[in-house]
């Protein structure tokens, strides 16, 4: 476990690296990572290659005892690249060229692209092989879908498209083409997705959305193949930029060590409660993305700003704070963005750990303090990883697929996914949130929300989890469609209404509209965007509308199957509602649970055989009151804590678990 920040030190004169390295050893940072976006310099000219310059900075901090990891710099093919090679640059949809001088600039299936950035890596790999300072890889830098359409890629469509499906008329018949007179008679009529109009074929477009994220795993992988090839001891990592994404970050992260993730928690005091737990859930998707433990790449150290109005200064004890965050649900490593303020540029006001006064402040202060504290807590933590009993399933696909065609204004796939794990989090039971093809055995509970897109083998996978003894919870628009995205011929929730022992006989895409839930109990909730009016088929009505023609109809349902449940949730109830719901089946599973969490107060725990490590975060602007009913060491200042603990604002506190 250690700390490390991003430098840049081709951004500043050569007589601060001294200084600068010297700064970061007595701070406690071990790490830097460089070079991410300086094409123009390591390559000023076609194949004058110049790593003096790199190699002068790394040797300088190498002797201060940092570590060094290199991005490929295939982000920012440089200026005479584009010149040479025009095709690098990315074509829109009303085939307007991306230009230079930004970032991203890079058609994924350009030949001289690919041919350029291999080049390029395969000299950095040969020179910092046996580097002895220099420990892995970053792949280029937070990879995305940016739709090219330039004929290079209208090419390798049509060869994806052949691999997939042979011939025209099998993509005729997969994508329904025959509405609108769209049918394809031969290869050359068939284009990307061109025009930018909303009112193209949702079943072509998810397959271009496929074809684009196969497009970025290929041209990484290029790059990973010469790396892993020339520098066998290196480890190859990639920075995501956060989510919601339509690039698949699975496939994307297949071939790495381990993922690592960009996290900007939001410095809005009006999001202060809030803004934790959308950050919990990213970095709980970024441990499922492998499965593993990760880094984080990059993480605020100042006000952010730039191209748009800057957000204000993380409020004191907020870097802290949300760096333990980040440790607490499995970071490993935490690379702060950026050491410095840029003086020049595009990001001048994305700010660093140091401003461009060169005078370290209080927030250099706070991010000492936490160097020191990582460094006093990495042996005990070394090693340790977070474990959930719960599953919530994601999907990159089912998000383009909602975003392809949106079911009803203010339904959004990944916000509702947030408001589950939102309700888990303050709950206090910790979830993993996995790709929705991963294998689930072992969990007791997994909610799916919106399994729009469904496939016959997914249903049978679920549908054992259950007969084994899982719980299972569906949301509405689940068996919607089938994986061409198109729609199952059948009642909803199409392929698992046997399962869920219920159908919909009629929806009510409610939008904003506001309708009621009455419970079994007789508690009531309120409900939004979308009502199914159920019929039980074998499960039991748990809950009822009380609006509209459909009152008295259920909404909620919950069927026994094997020695497992599947509930169906029918609508998209308000949080008090899932908080009921949810703490209900956890004492029915008897989950482990923190429980009596105030509002923005997290916990996490982190296990290594049979010790456990429990993080307390108050990621809030305000005076919290844990109940931890009982009497323990603080780990990070050696005091007695609890049993009811007073954090301050933006406290953090780590104690060990009696076993
Ligand atoms: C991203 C990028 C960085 C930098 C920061 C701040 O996360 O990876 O290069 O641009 O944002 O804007
Ligand atoms: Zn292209």
């Amino acid at each position: 476990m250690r700390m490390g920040v991003d430098y840049y030190p081709e951004h500043w004169d050569r007589s601060m690296w001294e200084d600068d390295a010297r700064l970061m050893r007595d701070t406690g940072i071990s790490l830097i990572r460089v070079a991410e976006f300086a094409w123009s310099r390591l390559e000023p000219t076609e194949g004058q290659y110049d790593f003096a310059w790199l190699d002068d900075a790394i040797s300088i901090f190498a002797n201060h005892g940092i570590q060094v990891v290199i991005g490929t710099p295939s982000c920012t093919p440089p200026n005479w690249l584009v010149e040479k090679h025009p095709d690098v640059l990315p074509i829109d949809a009303l085939l307007h060229p991306k230009h230079s001088g930004v970032r991203g600039h890079r058609c994924y299936n350009s030949p001289s692209m690919r041919q350029y950035t291999a080049k390029i890596v395969e000299r950095m790999a040969a020179h910092y092989a046996d580097h002895p300072a220099v420990i892995g890889w970053q792949t280029d830098n937070e990879f995305g879908l940016h739709e090219c359409h330039c004929d290079h890629c209208n090419v390798r469509f049509r060869e994806w498209l052949k691999d997939k499906y042979g011939s025209v008329e099998a993509i005729n018949e997969a994508w329904g083409t025959v509405v609108w007179s769209g049918e394809y008679s031969s290869w050359s009529q068939i284009t990307t997705p061109l025009g930018g109009t909303k009112h193209q074929n949702p079943s072509f477009v998810l397959d271009y959305t496929r074809f684009e994220t196969d497009s970025v795993v290929e041209f990484q992988q290029l790059q990973i193949d010469i790396l892993r090839k020339l520098c066998p001891n290196h480890f190859v990592t990639h920075n995501i930029w956060s989510y919601p994404m339509p690039l698949d970050y699975y496939k994307l992260c297949e071939n790495l060590d381990f993922a690592s993730l960009d996290y900007y928690p939001s410095t809005d005091p009006e999001k202060a409660d809030s803004n934790g737990y959308s950050g919990a859930l990213t970095l709980d998707l970024t441990r499922g993305v492998k499965r593993r433990n990760f880094w984080i790449m990059e993480t605020i150290s100042g006000p952010p700003g730039c191209w748009f109005p800057m957000w204000r200064t993380p409020h004191p004890g907020f870097i802290r704070a949300f760096g333990w965050q980040s440790i607490a649900r499995g970071a490993d490593t935490l690379v702060h963005f950026r050491w410095r303020s840029a003086p020049t540029g595009a990001e001048q006001f994305w700010h660093g750990l140091i401003d461009h006064s060169n005078v370290p402040g209080r927030r250099f202060e706070e991010y000492r303090q936490l160097c020191g504290e990582v460094e006093k807590l990495a042996p005990l933590l070394d090693g340790t990883e977070v474990q959930g009993e719960v599953a919530i399933l994601h999907s990159h696909e089912q998000y383009s697929a909602f975003r392809i065609q949106p079911q009803v204004e203010g339904m959004d796939y990944f916000d509702n996914l947030k408001s589950i794990h939102r309700a888990f989090t303050k709950l206090g039971i910790m979830t993993d949130v996995l790709d929705e093809a991963a294998d689930l055995s072992g969990y007791k509970l997994i909610i799916a929300p919106s399994l729009f897109l469904l496939d016959p083998e997914l249903v049978s996978r679920l549908e054992e989890y259950v007969r084994n003894g899982a719980t299972l919870i569906l949301t509405p628009r689940t068996g919607v469609k089938n994986r061409n995205n198109v729609c199952w011929i059948q009642p909803l929730p199409g392929p698992l209404s046997e399962a869920a022992g219920v159908t919909v006989a009629e929806y009510d895409p409610i939008g904003k509209d506001t309708h009621t839930l009455r419970w079994k109990d007789g508690k009531t909730y309120s409900c939004s965007q979308w009502c199914d009016i159920l019929e039980p088929q074998g499960a039991d009505a748990l809950a009822w509308y009380e609006d509209d023609f459909y009152a008295g109809q259920p909404a909620v349902t919950g069927h026994a199957v094997g020695q497992g449940n599947v509930y169906y949730v029918g609508t998209v109830p308000e949080e008090a509602f899932y908080l009921d719901f949810f703490r209900d089946i956890a004492e029915q599973l008897d989950l482990v649970r923190f429980s009596g969490l105030p509002e923005g107060v997290q916990h996490a725990v982190r296990t290594k055989g049979t010790s456990r490590y429990l993080f307390l975060l108050n990621l809030t602007r305000k005076q919290q009151t844990v109940p931890l009913d009982r009497v323990c060491q603080s780990l990070l200042d050696g005091q007695s804590i609890g049993p009811s603990l007073n954090m301050a604002p933006y406290a953090v506190e780590i104690v060990e678990l009696s076993r």
